[in-house]
Parts: structure tokens; C-alpha cells; sequence
């Protein structure tokens, strides 16, 4: 007799374990099935997120950043630094134990919340009277069914053809996040969120860092005004940045790697490094779930198909998170395994779409909420814009990190906030007002009148709102 529950999440990242925990606050008897092991072959909770992406990514920023700034920014306050030495070993270490930290939350989030949870890879076996059978392998095999079925599965790493992760040479964002000692020549192919946050990584600690776009411009889906900021403060630091790039063949030595590309004037390049990472996109995981015995529609481009709901072509099953349509953020597949939690309940689980914060967490930070201006002008839509760079703000220039600007776009007649975008210090913290403003509609005008704390950097976004209407008072 196989454990029954009324929901079953196969995946356990942000979108799984969100999904569960949610569920089984509205009282559902709900397991979550997860195959990611640690080094040790236990469970280790939070998928991609939290083992091979936001999480051990963040840490390495941090630490990189803080070596950088020991480097030089310190000297500016009066703070000698002799003998600085980067210890890379401990820079792993340090990201490793916060990994585990996370994997552990989720542990303790789960017995708190009395979600059932089995180590191993889930994979469909049959539906009989709206009762869906699941295999799970782990160290043993055992069968679980639920009637209602939520997958998030995720995402992997999109391999190039011709050039396989090895994750010694040739780098998937696994390898990227534990290259064991700074190479000198690092090359990055894609100039995307991945490859801007990696290669700042490897860039603070002391790597040269090429990075190779196939696309001739740079941050496509960035407001244009902010990627061409971002695009040369990231030169003004170190990065190469080659834009318009076709890649050839790459070729794997004993120790080094030689990509063939040619650049954008189409002169043929040949580049070596000592380690390549390829950051060109991730691709949905539907790997071992077999699918096929249920039926369960993907799309053309091996997507969950889903409705606006997250609800798959199969009665009770939804798909949430990476797998499905939509940008592939933690904070989204959160949003979507809340919504179809509350939607199994019989309530109207909710995400709008249009308020999902982007953030690249590169130094100075990217983030930005709604459309840019460029969408504006396609969509034919009037409006008015503002900025306000950092360097006139009080807060940023005591912190010592002025680059950067806010920037508000308003609908010309209503003032609706149709965009805020920023590059510059803390920029993931400020874009939160922005898109509160934005769930509630405000206009450019309400943020201009509400009292910002001085002196903070928030101070920016309300003078980039004030901007809008050629009013911001201290620039
Ligand atoms: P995942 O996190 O991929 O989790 C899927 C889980 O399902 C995995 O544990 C997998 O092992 C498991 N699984 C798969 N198939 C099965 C099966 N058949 N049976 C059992 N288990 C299965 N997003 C942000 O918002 N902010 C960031 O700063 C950020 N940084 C990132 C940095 C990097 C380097 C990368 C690679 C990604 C980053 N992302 C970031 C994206 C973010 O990690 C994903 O959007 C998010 O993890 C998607 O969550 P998910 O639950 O859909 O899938
Ligand atoms: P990406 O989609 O952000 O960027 C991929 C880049 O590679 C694009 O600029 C694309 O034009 C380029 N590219 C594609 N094929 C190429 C080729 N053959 N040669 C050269 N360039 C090529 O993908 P990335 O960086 O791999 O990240 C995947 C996803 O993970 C992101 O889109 C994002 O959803 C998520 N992520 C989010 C983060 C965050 O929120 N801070 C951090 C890291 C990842």
C-alpha cells in the first residue's frame, strides 16, 4: 500500500519547497520529493538556488567584494591593509557552510510544517481515478500517490555544442562556484546574469575575465540608458567585454582552453584560458520524470506547457517555477508555488507578472521592475522619464560608491509608474519600493511626496521621481 497525500511536489527548490510549505498551511497532508544530494550523498534541500546558484553566488560576491575593497577602496578611508591575501580555500569553505545553513532551513521549515520528505528522483507511473503514482528512487525505491501533483523540476545549465562541461576547463555555473584557485585567464561565453556575476566574482579576485556575447548589444532586456551605464563601468573595472561575437571551434588542451570566435568586425580570434565558463542560458528539467506515462504536455521549447495558473494539460497536475514560461528567478517560482498552493485550496492564488523585480548582482548593482524604455517606445506608449545619479546623493558618497543612477518612467498622462531601473550601490534593496509602488499603482507623484529618511540612498529613487516632473531638488 503506497503513502497517500493530497499533494505531492516533485523538487525541492524554491518553487518545490515553497509550494509544500504553503500546501501544508492550508492543511493539506503534503510530501515533497527532491533528488539533489551533497558530497556525502545525503539530501541537500533548496535545489539550484540554494546549492549551485543564488545562494553560493551571493557569497562569493560578498567575500570577492570585500577582498576588492581591502585592495584599494579601504586606503580611501584611512585603512591600511598590508600583507592582503586571498585565501580561496576558506572563500569555499565560508560559501559552503552557508549552503548548508540553507539546506538545513529547509529541513527544519519542513518538520515545522509536517511536509513528508523523500530523498530521490520522482518519476510518474500511472494516474487510476485521479490518483497519480509516483516512483521515488532513492536509497530505496518506494511508491507515493497524490491527487493533486505540483512539479518543480527547474532548470539546467545549457550546454554549447562541441564544448561539454567538464566543470574543470569548461565551466557550467557548477564549476564557476568552485574553481579552486583564481585562474589567470578566465574566458566567459555569454555576457548574460550568470556570466556578469561570475566573471565579477573571478574578476575582483585577481583573474583577467573575457567575456564573449554573440548579441552586438549589451543587456538587451536592461533599459538601454542603464546597460550603457553598467557597460562601462564594467570596462572601467577590468572586464572585457566583446560584444557581437560568433564562437567557433573550442578546443580543450591539458590545462587551458582555446576558443576560436570571430568578433565583431568578423576578423577571425583566438583566445586561451585557463578555465571557460559557459553561461548561455539555462534550459527546463524534465529529466527522469517520465512524462510520457501520464501524458504531460511540454511545449516547442521543453517547457511544462501551463496555463496562466500553472495548470498542466493533466487534471491536478501544475508545473511552477523554472520549467514553466516566464523568467527563471527564484522569487518567481516562489510566487507561482504560493499561488497554485492557494489555488489547490480553492482560493485565487495571484502573481503579476508585469511586477517581478530583476536584479544582477554585480558591483554596482542592476535591478529594475516593469517596462523600459525601449518596450515604451515599441508599445507606443507616452511617457516621461527621470533620473538621479548616485554621485549627487549624501549616502552614497559617504559609502564611497557613487556610480550609478535611478531612473522612473511615467505614463505622460496618468503618471503611472511604468518603470524603475537602477544601477548603482544596494540597487536590489531599492527596487523593493518601486515595485510596491508599482502593485498599488502609484504615480511618480506619490513617491516624490512621501518623506524618505536622509541620508539614505532611497533618497535617489524619490528624487528620481521628483525628476519626472523636473522638479528633484538636489541635482
Ligand atoms: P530548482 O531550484 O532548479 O529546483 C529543482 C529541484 O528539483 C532540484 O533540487 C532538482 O534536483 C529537483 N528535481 C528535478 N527533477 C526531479 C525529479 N524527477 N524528482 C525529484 N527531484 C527532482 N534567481 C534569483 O531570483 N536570484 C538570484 O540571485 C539567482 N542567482 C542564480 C545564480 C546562478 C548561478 C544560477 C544558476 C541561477 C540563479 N538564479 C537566481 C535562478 C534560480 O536559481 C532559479 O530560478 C530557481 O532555482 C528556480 O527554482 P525551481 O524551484 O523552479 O527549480
Ligand atoms: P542569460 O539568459 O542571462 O544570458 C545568456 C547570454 O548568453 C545572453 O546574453 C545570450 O545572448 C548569450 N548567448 C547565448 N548563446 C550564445 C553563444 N552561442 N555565444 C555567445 N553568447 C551567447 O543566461 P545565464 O547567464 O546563463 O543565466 C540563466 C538564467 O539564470 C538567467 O536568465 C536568470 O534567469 C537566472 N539567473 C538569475 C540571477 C539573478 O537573478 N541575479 C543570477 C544568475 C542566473
Amino acid at each position: 500500500m503506497s503513502k497517500q497525500f493530497d499533494v505531492v511536489v516533485i523538487g525541492g527548490g524554491p518553487g518545490g519547497y515553497i509550494a509544500a510549505i504553503r500546501a501544508a498551511q492550508l492543511g493539506f497532508s503534503v510530501a515533497c520529493v527532491d533528488a539533489w544530494s551533497n558530497d556525502k550523498g545525503g539530501p541537500a534541500l533548496g535545489g539550484t538556488c540554494t546549492n549551485v546558484g543564488c545562494i553560493p553566488s551571493k557569497a562569493l560576491l560578498q567575500s570577492s567584494e570585500h577582498f576588492e575593497h581591502a585592495g584599494h577602496a579601504f586606503a580611501d578611508h584611512g585603512i591600511k591593509v598590508k600583507g592582503l591575501e586571498l585565501d580561496v580555500a576558506q572563500m569555499l569553505a565560508r560559501k559552503n557552510t552557508i549552503v548548508k545553513q540553507n539546506n538545513d532551513g529547509i529541513v527544519y521549515l519542513f518538520k515545522k510544517n509536517k511536509v513528508t520528505f523523500f530523498h530521490g528522483l520522482a518519476s510518474f507511473v500511472q494516474a487510476v481515478d485521479g490518483l497519480y503514482s509516483i516512483k521515488v528512487a532513492g536509497k530505496a525505491e518506494e511508491n507515493i500517490s497524490g491527487k493533486h501533483i505540483v512539479i518543480a523540476t527547474g532548470s539546467n545549465a545549457r550546454p554549447l555544442p562541441g564544448a561539454e562541461f567538464d566543470e574543470d576547463l569548461i565551466l557550467s555555473n557548477d564549476g564557476a562556484l568552485t574553481i579552486a584557485a583564481v585562474p589567470k585567464r578566465l574566458g566567459v561565453i555569454g555576457a548574460g546574469v550568470i556570466g556578469l556575476e561570475m566573471g565579477s566574482v573571478w574578476r575582483r579576485c585577481g583573474a583577467e575575465v573575457t567575456v564573449l556575447e554573440a548579441l552586438p548589444t549589451f543587456l538587451g532586456a536592461v533599459d538601454e540608458q542603464i546597460a550603457k551605464e553598467a557597460n562601462k563601468l564594467f570596462v572601467k573595472q577590468g572586464l572585457s567585454i566583446n560584444l557581437g561575437v560568433k564562437i567557433g571551434d573550442i578546443v580543450k588542451g591539458k590545462k587551458d582552453v582555446t576558443v576560436n570566435y570571430t568578433d565583431d568586425k568578423g576578423a577571425a580570434q583566438k583566445a586561451v584560458f585557463d578555465k571557460l565558463i559557459i553561461s548561455i542560458g539555462r534550459t527546463p528539467n524534465t529529466n527522469g520524470l517520465n512524462a510520457e506515462a501520464v501524458g504531460l504536455q511540454l511545449d516547442e521549447r521543453g517547457f511544462i506547457a501551463v496555463d496562466a495558473d500553472c495548470k498542466t494539460n493533466l487534471t491536478n497536475v501544475w508545473a511552477v517555477g523554472d520549467v514553466v514560461r516566464g523568467p527563471m528567478l527564484a522569487h518567481k517560482a516562489e510566487e507561482e508555488g504560493v499561488a497554485v498552493a492557494e489555488r489547490i485550496a480553492g482560493q485565487h492564488g495571484h502573481v503579476n507578472f508585469n511586477t517581478i523585480p530583476w536584479v544582477i548582482y554585480t558591483s554596482p548593482e542592476i535591478a529594475w521592475v516593469g517596462r523600459t524604455e525601449q518596450q515604451l517606445k515599441a508599445d507606443g506608449v507616452a511617457y516621461k522619464a527621470g533620473t538621479f545619479p548616485f554621485m549627487a546623493n549624501g549616502r552614497a558618497r559617504a559609502l564611497g560608491d557613487t556610480s550609478g543612477m535611478v531612473k522612473f518612467l511615467a505614463d505622460a498622462t496618468t503618471d503611472e509608474i511604468l518603470g524603475v531601473h537602477i544601477v548603482g550601490p544596494m540597487a536590489s534593496e531599492l527596487i523593493s519600493e518601486a515595485v510596491v509602488a508599482m502593485e498599488f499603482r502609484a504615480s511618480a507623484e506619490d513617491i516624490a511626496r512621501i518623506c524618505h529618511a536622509h541620508p539614505s540612498l532611497s533618497e535617489a529613487t524619490k528624487e528620481a521621481a521628483l525628476a519626472v516632473d523636473k522638479r528633484s531638488l538636489n541635482f
